[in-house]
C-alpha cells in the first residue's frame, strides 16, 4: 500500500532563524503522525538547520534543486553529495518556477534525477501544464512529454524511489486549486503512463502529490481520491499550524 507523503517547498523563504524556528514548530505539531511521511524542503542555506532539528524524528529534509555532477567549476550550484551531506534525503526536481525561471528542461530534470538516483537522493520530480495548455485542450500530451523526458534511462526498480509532483502552473499560488475530480484525472493518466513505461506493479507503488494551492480547507477532498497520494504544499507549509493540519488531513486517511 502506498503511504501519504506531505512535502513542504519552503522556496525562497526562511533565513536561518527562521528555519529553525518553524521547524521547531512543524516537529512540535505533528508529534502524533505515525503513518503519514512528512519532508520539508527548505532554501539550501538552511538544510543543515532543519536536518539536525529533525535527526530524532521520522521528519525528512529535502532540497528544492540540485546539479548533476559531484563538484566541479559550476557557480551557484549545489551537488547531490552536498545536499547529502546535510543530512537530506531528497530533492525536488523540475518545479515549474525553475523551468520557467532558470531554463531547466525535461533534458536537465533527466540529468538530475539520473544522478540524484545514482547517488541515492530521492527525487521528487514535478509536472504540469499552464493555463493555456489546459485551454487548448492539451494537458496530457504535455504531461506525456514531460514525463517521457524526465524519466528516460530510468529503470523499473529506480522508479519507485520516485515521487511524481503533479502541479498545473495555473493553480500555483494563485489560490485557485485543481478540483479533486480534475486532479484525479490527471493523477490517474499519469499513473497509466507509468504503467505503460515501466509496468503495473511500479506504477501502483509511486507515489503521486498534487500540488497547487493546498490548503487546509481543501487538503482532505483532493487526497480522498484514488490516486492521489500526498501534497507538495507551497504558501501553506510556511506556518506550522496550515502545514500540519494538510498533515493531519493525510494522517486521518491513511
Ligand atoms: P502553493 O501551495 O503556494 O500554490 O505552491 C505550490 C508549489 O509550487 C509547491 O511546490
Amino acid at each position: 500500500m502506498r503511504k501519504f507523503v506531505i512535502a513542504g517547498n519552503w522556496k525562497m523563504y526562511k533565513t536561518n532563524a527562521e528555519a529553525e524556528q518553524l521547524t521547531e514548530a512543524i516537529k512540535g505539531k505533528t508529534t502524533s503522525i505515525e503513518k503519514t511521511q512528512i519532508i520539508i524542503c527548505p532554501p539550501a542555506t538552511a538544510l543543515e538547520t532543519v536536518s539536525s532539528i529533525v535527526k530524532d524524528c521520522e521528519i525528512a529534509v529535502g532540497a528544492q534543486n540540485m546539479y548533476w555532477e559531484s563538484q566541479g567549476a559550476f557557480t551557484g550550484e549545489i551537488s547531490s553529495e552536498m545536499i547529502k551531506s546535510t543530512g537530506a534525503t531528497y530533492v525536488i526536481i523540475g518545479h515549474s518556477e525553475r523551468r520557467q525561471y532558470f531554463y531547466d528542461t525535461d533534458e536537465t530534470v533527466n540529468k538530475k534525477t539520473l544522478y540524484a538516483l545514482q547517488t541515492n537522493l530521492n527525487p521528487i520530480i514535478c509536472i504540469g501544464e499552464s493555463l493555456e495548455q489546459r485551454e487548448e485542450g492539451i494537458t496530457k500530451d504535455i504531461l506525456n512529454d514531460q514525463l517521457e523526458g524526465a524519466l528516460k534511462s530510468i529503470s523499473a526498480e529506480q522508479m519507485i524511489r520516485l515521487i511524481i509532483a503533479y502541479e498545473p502552473i495555473w493553480a500555483i499560488g494563485t489560490g485557485k486549486t485543481a478540483t479533486p475530480e480534475q486532479a484525479q484525472d490527471v493523477h490517474a493518466f499519469i499513473r497509466t503512463k507509468l504503467q505503460s513505461l515501466f509496468n503495473a506493479a511500479t506504477s501502483n507503488s509511486v507515489i503521486l502529490q498534487y500540488g497547487g494551492s493546498v490548503k487546509p480547507t481543501n487538503a482532505y477532498d483532493l487526497l480522498k481520491q484514488n490516486d492521489i497520494d500526498g501534497a507538495l504544499v507551497g504558501g501553506a507549509c510556511l506556518e506550522a499550524e496550515s502545514f500540519s493540519e494538510i498533515i493531519k488531513a493525510a494522517e486521518s486517511l491513511s
